[in-house]
C-alpha cells in the first residue's frame, strides 16, 4: 500500500463510449473539475452509438475538454500528480482515443499512468463526497448500464466477487430497446422514466425474470413481452372504424394523402397506453433489481449498498432502493451515475494507493470484466 496524501491529484480520461471526458479529482474524493462532452445528439439521429462516429468525435473533443478540465486546477499541469484513463471495457476504437491521449500526457511530463477499469469507476463514483463517510466494506454494489448489469460483493478496495450478472440484455440497453419500441426515442431511460412519471396506473403488470436460486439477470423476454403487447395494441387499434379524420375546428380538412387500408397503415400508439407500459416495464426492472440487491446484501452481511451506473440515474430505482434497504444506500448525484471522468480518477487513486501502476503497453481491452 501506498501512503497517498489526501493532496495527491489525478487528471482522469474517459472516452469508453459516446461520452468525451476529463477530470480532475484531489485524494481520490474532492472533485475539482469534471468536463464532459456529450455526443447524444449526434448518435440519437441513428437511434443509438455508431462506433466510428463516436471515436472521431472523441478525437476531436480531447484536446478542448482536457483543458477545460486543467483550467479549474490552480496551478495546471504543475499540480498534476498522476494521469489516468478509462482501458476498458468500452468500444475498442473509443477507448484507444482517451487512452492513447492519456499515456502522451504523462508519458510527456514524466507522470505516474494509471489505467482504470470503467465498471470500477462507476463503483468508485460513490467515493467522490469528501464530506461523507465514505461506503464502509464489505459492501454490495449494483452496477447497471448501457452495457453491464451485475451484483457484486466487494470485501475491499479491490477485492471483487461478481455474485450475477444478466445472461442476455443489459438494464440499461433494455430501457433503451423498449424505448424504441414504444416510439420514444434515444437515449431511452430518461425518455421511458419522464413518461412512466405522468402515467395513470392501470391493471398493466408486466413479468418479471426471477431466475430462483441466482443473482443474475434476464431482461431480453421482458423486451418480448412489450413488443408482444405493442403489435397486439396496434392489430386491435387497426380492427376499429377509423375516426372522422381530417376534423378541425368545424372546418373539413382532407387528409394530406389517400387513406391507405387500414392493415397497412402503421397505427399510431396512444401515449396514454404508451406511458402505462412505460410504467409497468420500470416497475418490473426495478423490483427485480432492488429484489436481488437486497438479498444479497442479507446474504453477505454487506454494510452498505452502492448504486452505479448509467441507470443508477432513474429516480425509480433510486426511490426503491432506499425504501427496501436496511444499510446505507450510496448513489451519486446524476452527473456522476453517467459516464465522467472524475469517477476514473477516483478508481486511480484507489489503485494507484494499493500500488498498481500500469505501463505503457496498456492495451485496450473492450471486454474487460471487473476484478482485472
Ligand atoms: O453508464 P452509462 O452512462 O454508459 C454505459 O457505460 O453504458 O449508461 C447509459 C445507460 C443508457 O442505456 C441510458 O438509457 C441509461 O443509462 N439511463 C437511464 C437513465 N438515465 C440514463 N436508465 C433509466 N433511467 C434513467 N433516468
Ligand atoms: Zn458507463
Amino acid at each position: 500500500m501506498r501512503d497517498l496524501p489526501n493532496t495527491y491529484t489525478i487528471l482522469a480520461l474517459e472516452t469508453s463510449c459516446d461520452e468525451t471526458a476529463a477530470a480532475v479529482v484531489r485524494g481520490g474524493r474532492t472533485v475539482l473539475s469534471n468536463v464532459v462532452a456529450s455526443q447524444m445528439d449526434m448518435h440519437s439521429r441513428y437511434g443509438g452509438i455508431v462506433p466510428e462516429v463516436a471515436s472521431r468525435q472523441h478525437i476531436l473533443s480531447l484536446v478542448p475538454v482536457v483543458q477545460a478540465a486543467l483550467s479549474a486546477l490552480p496551478g495546471g499541469w504543475s499540480a498534476v500528480d498522476a494521469v489516468a484513463a478509462t482501458h476498458g471495457p468500452g468500444l475498442s476504437g473509443a477507448l484507444l482515443t482517451g487512452l492513447n491521449a492519456a499515456k502522451a500526457l504523462a508519458w510527456q511530463r514524466g507522470l505516474p499512468f494509471i489505467g482504470v477499469n470503467h465498471l470500477e469507476a462507476h463503483i468508485y463514483a460513490s467515493w467522490l463526497d469528501a464530506h461523507a463517510e465514505p461506503p464502509a466494506f464489505p459492501l454490495i454494489a449494483l452496477v447497471v448500464s448501457g452495457g453491464h448489469t451485475l451484483l457484486a460483493l466487494l470485501r475491499d478496495h479491490g477485492d471483487y466477487t461478481i455474485l450475477g450478472q444478466t445472461r442476455d440484455d443489459a438494464v440499461g440497453e433494455a430501457f433503451d430497446k423498449v424505448a424504441r419500441i414504444l416510439g420514444l426515442g434515444y437515449p431511452g431511460g430518461p425518455a421511458i422514466q419522464r413518461v412512466a412519471e405522468g402515467a395513470q396506473v392501470g391493471g398493466l403488470v408486466l413479468p418479471r425474470a426471477w431466475l430462483r436460486e441466482s443473482f443474475d439477470f434476464s431482461f431480453s423476454g421482458l423486451k418480448t413481452a412489450v413488443l408482444h403487447k405493442v403489435q397486439e395494441h396496434q392489430e386491435r387499434e387497426a380492427r376499429l372504424p377509423a375516426k372522422p379524420a381530417g376534423k378541425h375546428k368545424g372546418r373539413v380538412v382532407p387528409p394530406a394523402t389517400p387513406p391507405e387500408p387500414p392493415k397497412a397503415a402503421p397505427v399510431p400508439l396512444d401515449p396514454r397506453w404508451v406511458a402505462q407500459m412505460a410504467h409497468a416495464f420500470q416497475e418490473s426492472v426495478v423490483d427485480v433489481l432492488s429484489t436481488k440487491t437486497v438479498e444479497a446484501v442479507r446474504q453477505h452481511g454487506a454494510n452498505a449498498i452502492i448504486l452505479a451506473g448509467g441507470v443508477a440515474a432513474n429516480t425509480r430505482l433510486r426511490a426503491e432502493l432506499n425504501r427496501r434497504a436496511e444499510v446505507p444506500l450510496y448513489v451519486p448525484p446524476i452527473d456522476l451515475c453517467t459516464d465522467n471522468a472524475a469517477m476514473v480518477a477516483a478508481a486511480a487513486f484507489y489503485r494507484f494507493a494499493a500500488g498498481k501502476q500500469s505501463g505503457w503497453e496498456l492495451d485496450v481491452t473492450p471486454n474487460l470484466r471487473l476484478g482485472m
